[in-house]
């Protein structure tokens, strides 16, 4: 097993609304291993941006509140930094260089005042001693690598000249730049028409493997996690519901949650009468159920999920296979 890049534990993030406090995160631990491509996916509104914010201090504070028993990354050298307390100006240099992220909207991501171009230069001229002329040929090279025609004139051009498709490589590009040793997507392909979103997904994949890049994927999608992910985590409501290898996440799902995703997938080919769809609402954040926070929704609820909230356990045969419910995968008491 590859060692850890970065390792999350006991991460919990709250934020004041009008209506009360919301715990946004509650407890997750969570770790990606040089690299793979780890999956953080759930519905909307179940933390998965706010975790992948926290796992390089992004999120503001004020207005969040958050704290983690450890959060800790380990450089391309070797050094092992303790996130939560190291000054501003080092995540500053490892941000951008070691550990990149991508945004769900390309045209909020890029600045609509520059050229592509002096915007890839930049991150050279931030981050290495190249010169105007050799960031200009690296920052070419890696636009056609990452399948952008002509890529000199696209170097001249601005964000509005190009198609959605076209910013969202451009992106990848400026990401991949200086080859980091972290990517963090989050939802890299929702804002794009759904006939490339599968090209870009293994566009990202296919250059973080070839880099040895770990990737974060975050995405409500669960579909889209089999062709690039090794592990997944699956989020509901601030906590991780259940965790493993993309194969037994998917193939050996043992909670109702995750079996409800699974189930939303729509296959193709397959004529359905109806579309599935997990029953019900993501509760209001500020407004949690007691016990296990899926037991409106869910159809193996008994008393003591209404009472209290489940453990994270191992599945019998897997380990690294955990899951947070009474009932799946036997009782807890058995
Ligand atoms: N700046 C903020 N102020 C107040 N609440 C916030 C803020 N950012 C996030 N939240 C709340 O934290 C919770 C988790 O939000 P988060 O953005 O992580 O969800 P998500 O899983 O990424 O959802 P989506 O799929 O819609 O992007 C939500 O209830 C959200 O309303
Ligand atoms: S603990 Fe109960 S309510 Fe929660 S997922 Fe399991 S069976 Fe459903
Ligand atoms: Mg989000």
């Amino acid at each position: 097993m590859k060692p850890e890049c970065l390792r999350i534990r006991g991460l919990k993030v709250v934020f004041h609304s009008a209506e009360g406090f919301i715990k946004a995160v509650e407890g997750v631990d969570l770790d990606v291993r040089e690299g793979e491509c780890v999956a953080i996916v759930g519905e909307s509104g179940c933390g998965k941006s706010v975790t992948g914010l926290s796992m390089m201090r992004l999120l503001s504070s004020p207005p969040a509140i958050w704290r983690a028993d450890e959060l800790s990354y380990t450089t391309r050298d070797g050094e092992l930094i303790d996130v939560r307390n190291a000054p501003e100006s080092r995540l500053e240099a490892l941000r951008g260089d070691e550990i990149s992220m991508i945004y769900q909207d390309p045209s909020s991501a890029l600045n609509p005042v520059m050229s592509i171009g002096a915007q890839i230069e930049e991150i050279y001229k931030y981050h290495t001693k190249l010169s105007k002329k050799e960031a200009r040929a690296a920052g070419i090279e890696m636009l056609r690598r990452v399948g952008i025609p002509a890529p000199e004139k696209r170097w001249e051009q601005f964000p509005h000249e190009l198609s959605g498709g076209m910013k969202q490589r451009v992106l990848i590009a400026m990401a991949m730049a200086l080859k980091p040793k972290l990517l963090i997507a989050d939802e890299p392909t929702t804002a794009l028409d759904v006939t490339i979103q599968a090209q870009i997904l293994s566009l990202l994949s296919d250059l973080c493997k070839k880099e040895g890049t770990a990737l974060v994927m975050i995405t409500h999608d669960l579909g889209v996690v089999r062709s690039v992910a090794d592990r997944v985590y699956v989020m509901y409501c601030g906590k991780i519901m259940e965790q493993g290898s993309c194969s037994e996440i998917l193939d050996r799902p043992l909670h109702p949650y995750t079996k409800g995703l699974i189930a939303s997938i729509p296959a193709l080919g397959e004529r359905m009468k109806r579309f599935c769809q997990i029953p019900g609402n993501v509760p209001n954040p500020a407004a949690k159920p007691n016990g296990c926070y899926f037991c409106n929704r869910c159809s193996a609820a008994s008393d003591i999920c209404r009472e209290r909230m489940p453990a994270l356990r191992e599945a019998p045969d897997d380990p690294e296979h955990r899951f947070r419910c009474h009932n799946a995968g036997g009782s807890e008491n058995e």
